[in-house]
């Protein structure tokens, strides 16, 4: 379904008053391009997260999860070419004001495609455009920024103490990949996994949590061999087809472009992007999946010394080459947001809610009593509330105000089914609906009477 261009700023909203996402550090006037997360969008990014360590990890056998430390030596990013130009953005600032500005974004707004531009490509298309600030004064000549947080460790103040946030996952699982060889023995082809922090110093943070300097990502390092890198590439890019899927997001939403040549990262051969249709936004990226060659490991043999080759069972010796999808959790929690909201007509009144798939739900179901203030019903209640969270844990405890006001509630957060403990219930009107409940469907509306003893059934 088409969204309405004000969509994002709806999803924003509804994530701010409904405990989804609020701005870091707040009460003390934020802190540009951080996002705190609240309880539901805690439980939704966990869900996310958790969905992916299964479909990729967990179902499969040639998978290896780890977890490696955010600070890392700093020989690390001289091995991956992190602290090079390769992962720089260019800079330019008013000259006035000294605020900083990315070139290429303020090249890309005139209608100028700057990837891949040299320094001098950039500010001779800034002249030719006759571009200024956003405040209308002269702009800097552009220069290189490099993306990593820089910080010291321990009490060290010589360049020895120097550490940098990692800006991304994948080298925690380069720099592992000799111990996961030595100690599981994995068969080539496969993978390791990983779901971490990584912090970029982002010039132009932006449009909510899609550009931020602190961000999730989940990725994989898959090794092959090198004369089978394209048959493992067409294998992982329909997982991530699938994954996408598993995510609820439409396939017309769902763009893979390649990147060209000249516009590839340092490190890589073929990339393709999958980019999202967010509303109002248009396609940009959501995931991306590159072939890194053998650049990592042989660049990690070079600088450590450290054999990173793999032994077939006859002895050949080769260094694997590397294929790495790599999903930020934040834009999948984006996309999935923007897809999931709806707005609809029932009996007669407007309303929101969000049709996310069952498996990424905060909550899976939300229990109340018809009234709060009848202690048979909400014994009654409580038990069915006790039974499920048991069961599934995500479960609400919802007893504010009417039942039309929870189910809007409910509707607006994406809760799939609502159940009412009424009189009924307890056989006080038609003795042969004791133990039963009313379930409400989110999507439908529709509800039916269920037997207590079936509802887990049901549900699942
Ligand atoms: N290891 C490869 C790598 O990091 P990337 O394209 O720079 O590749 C992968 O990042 C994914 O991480 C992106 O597709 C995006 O989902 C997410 N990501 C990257 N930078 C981000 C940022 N500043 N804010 C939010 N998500 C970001």
């Amino acid at each position: 379904m088409e969204k309405s261009v004000d969509t994002m700023e709806k999803v924003v909203s509804l994530c701010k008053r409904r405990g989804f996402v609020f701005q870091g550090s707040e009460i003390y006037g934020g802190l540009k391009g951080t996002w705190d997360f609240g309880p539901l969008g805690v439980a939704l990014n966990n869900n996310i997260k958790r969905e992916w360590w299964k479909m990729f990890v967990e179902s499969r056998e040639d998978m290896y999860g780890v977890d490696a430390a955010i600070l890392m030596n700093a020989k690390v990013w001289e091995a991956s070419g992190h602290t090079g130009a390769g992962f720089c953005d260019p800079l330019v600032e008013d000259t006035e004001t000294g605020e900083r500005f990315r070139a290429d974004h303020l090249l890309k707004d005139a209608g100028v495609d700057a990837e891949g531009m040299t320094l001098e490509e950039i500010d001779a298309a800034i002249a030719d455009h006759r571009l200024v600030s956003p405040k209308g004064n002269p702009l800097s000549p552009a220069r290189q920024f490099n993306l990593m947080f820089e910080s010291r460790i321990g009490a060290t103040s010589g360049a020895e103490g120097k550490v940098y946030l990692r800006p991304e996952t994948a080298q925690g699982m380069f720099v592992n990949f000799k111990n996961v060889l030595d100690s599981m023995s994995p068969k080539i082809p496969f993978g390791l996994a990983q779901v971490g922090k990584a912090f970029r110093n982002e010039i132009a943070p932006r449009e909510f949590v899609f550009r931020v300097r602190e961000f999730e990502q989940m990725e994989i390092e898959y090794f092959v061999k090198e004369a089978d890198w394209e048959t493992e590439f067409d294998k992982l890019r329909t997982d991530i087809q699938t994954w996408h899927r598993h995510l609820g997001l439409a396939d017309e939403n769902i763009r893979e472009y390649e990147v060209p040549k000249n516009d590839l990262a340092h490190y890589s051969k073929r990339t393709i992007d999958f980019e999202y249709n967010y509303p109002g936004k248009g396609f940009d990226e959501l995931a991306g999946f590159a072939y890194r060659t053998d650049h990592d490991l042989k660049n990690h043999m070079q600088h450590s010394g450290v054999s990173m080759e793999y032994i077939e069972p006859d002895g050949t010796r080769y260094i694997p080459h590397v294929l790495e999808p790599s999903f930020g959790v934040g834009r999948a929690f984006m996309a999935v947001l923007c897809e999931a909201y709806t707005e609809d007509e029932m009996g007669g009144e407007a309303r929101t809610y969000l049709k996310l798939p069952v498996h990424l739900a905060p909550y899976r179901v939300a229990v109340s009593p018809l009234l709060k203030n009848k202690p048979q019903l909400v014994e009654k209640a409580r038990d069915v509330f006790a039974m499920l969270k048991k069961e599934f844990g995500n479960v609400a405890w919802d007893d504010n105000g009417n039942v039309g006001k929870r189910y809007r509630r409910q509707d607006e957060i994406g809760t799939p089914h609502c159940i009412v403990i009424d009189f009924e219930t307890l056989g006080e009107e038609k003795p042969e609906l004791a133990d039963t409940v009313t379930v409400r469907d989110r999507d439908t509306g529709e509800q039916e009477r269920v037997a207590i003893g079936e509802l887990i059934g049901y549900l699942k």
